[in-house]
């Protein structure tokens, strides 16, 4: 059933219905550098969260789940992390955050659903979270800039989910433009577009159906083990360092070697990774797909072997793709621990590439995978 027929058959005919989609993301490369500051390199895919609402002339928020065909409620006046309903967190967050902030809001009837596929490192979470934010805004004619709505969506996911997320994935969500990635300097948070695709090239996600859950993953503690990394390395250089963005390669050669062995790895991944970001960039940028693809696979190795977020699945996935003539690189997208590859491949080799891909995989693991060809699309700012 269409989400504004499934509104309506949930609360009936209500006043003014509005209805917001935001977008998932790909990363291309720059993983769990943006809550060290650094650089990342996402896109937008044509795959979204779509929320519709109306308001209420009281103060209660309910909410119904298409997908999961669940609904809640609560008082706009009690807000809190909801254990039975996980999912209305996300929501929920970003609606307390909203009244934090001193905006004013009334109840609201809201239903939605989505195609991310949910715990697959496509961000599922923060297009709900952005979805939500560009409702709230448009239901209550509310001036929020952009940037204003991805800091309190983040904010949202950090209090009230509980993972202490980096600012890429609902940065993207909002602010993502068709055909084109972003390179997004987490620290300013400025953006600048790089073309992505020629009709030549195309991007293939594979989900290998194995789900991550970075509530309870090891996302927070990599991020601990990170600030940890920077602590150790002002003391050893001499220097107050903010972040590991502000690390040198050369001064990481000199020190890094004096770290702990597991803080020294965290912080190597992060320090090159920020550097194949910008290398990658200017790769893209003059259409370098070869160079481009190399680095992709060396960012997957270095999430594999220093920062350890990857799975066998995914391995195995990129160790597929990589065999299929006319891939120029492969990588883990996302936080990791399970999820989703993406992967840079020649146009005409995308059906090669699935049905290798898809075989091999079926035959090493009994797990069918599933393959999203997307295109690159606009985020909510643009969408809506
Ligand atoms: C998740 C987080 C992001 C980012 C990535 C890893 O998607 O939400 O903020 O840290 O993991 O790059």
């Amino acid at each position: 059933m269409d989400i504004r027929d499934a509104f309506i058959s949930q609360y009936g005919e209500t006043g003014v219905i509005k209805v917001i989609s935001a977008p998932g993301r790909i990363n291309m490369i720059g993983e769990h550098t943006d809550y060290n500051d650094g650089f990342v390199l996402p896109a937008a895919i044509d795959k979204y969260v779509t929320l519709v609402g109306a308001l209420r002339n009281d103060r209660l928020v309910k909410i119904y789940s298409q997908d999961l065909d669940d609904y809640t409620q609560f008082s706009l006046d009690m807000i809190k992390p909801d254990n039975e309903h996980p999912w209305v967190n996300y929501l929920a967050g970003v609606i307390y955050l909203f009244l934090t902030r001193g905006y004013v809001l009334r109840g609201m009837s809201l239903a939605f659903t989505g195609n991310i596929p949910i715990g697959t490192g496509l961000s599922s979470s923060a297009a709900l979270e952005v979805a939500t934010a560009y409702l709230l805004k448009s239901l209550h004619e509310i001036e929020i800039s952009p940037i204003e709505i991805i800091k309190l969506c983040q904010r949202a996911e950090n209090d009230f989910v509980g993972v202490k997320c980096g600012i890429m994935d609902q940065y993207i969500s909002c602010l993502g433009r068709g055909g084109q990635a972003l390179l997004i300097d987490c620290r300013t948070l400025e953006a600048k577009p790089v073309p992505l695709l020629n009709h030549q090239v195309g991007l293939v996600i594979a989900n290998t159906k194995v789900k991550h859950n970075l509530v309870e993953s090891g996302y927070n503690q990599r991020k601990q083990e990170c600030e940890e990394a920077v602590k150790l390395l002002s003391e050893l250089i001499g220097e107050r360092k903010r972040a590991l963005r502000d690390v040198t390669i050369e001064e990481f050669a000199m020190y890094g070697h004096r770290l702990p062995e597991l803080i020294g790895r965290r912080a190597k991944h992060v320090i090159n990774e920020n550097q194949r970001v910008l290398t990658g960039m200017t790769a893209l940028t003059q259409g370098k797909f070869i160079e481009f693809g190399k680095l992709m696979i060396e960012s997957h190795q270095s999430l594999r072997n220093l920062y350890q977020v990857s799975c066998s699945e995914l391995d195995l996935m990129v160790d597929l793709a990589c065999q299929v003539r006319g891939v120029y690189g492969s990588r883990m997208t996302g936080g990791g621990f399970g999820g989703c590859t993406v992967s840079l491949v020649q146009t005409e080799q995308v059906t090669e590439f699935v049905k290798f891909v898809g075989d091999g995989y079926v035959q090493r693991t009994g797990i069918k995978p599933e393959f999203y060809i997307c295109s690159v699309v606009d985020g909510a700012e643009l969408a809506n």
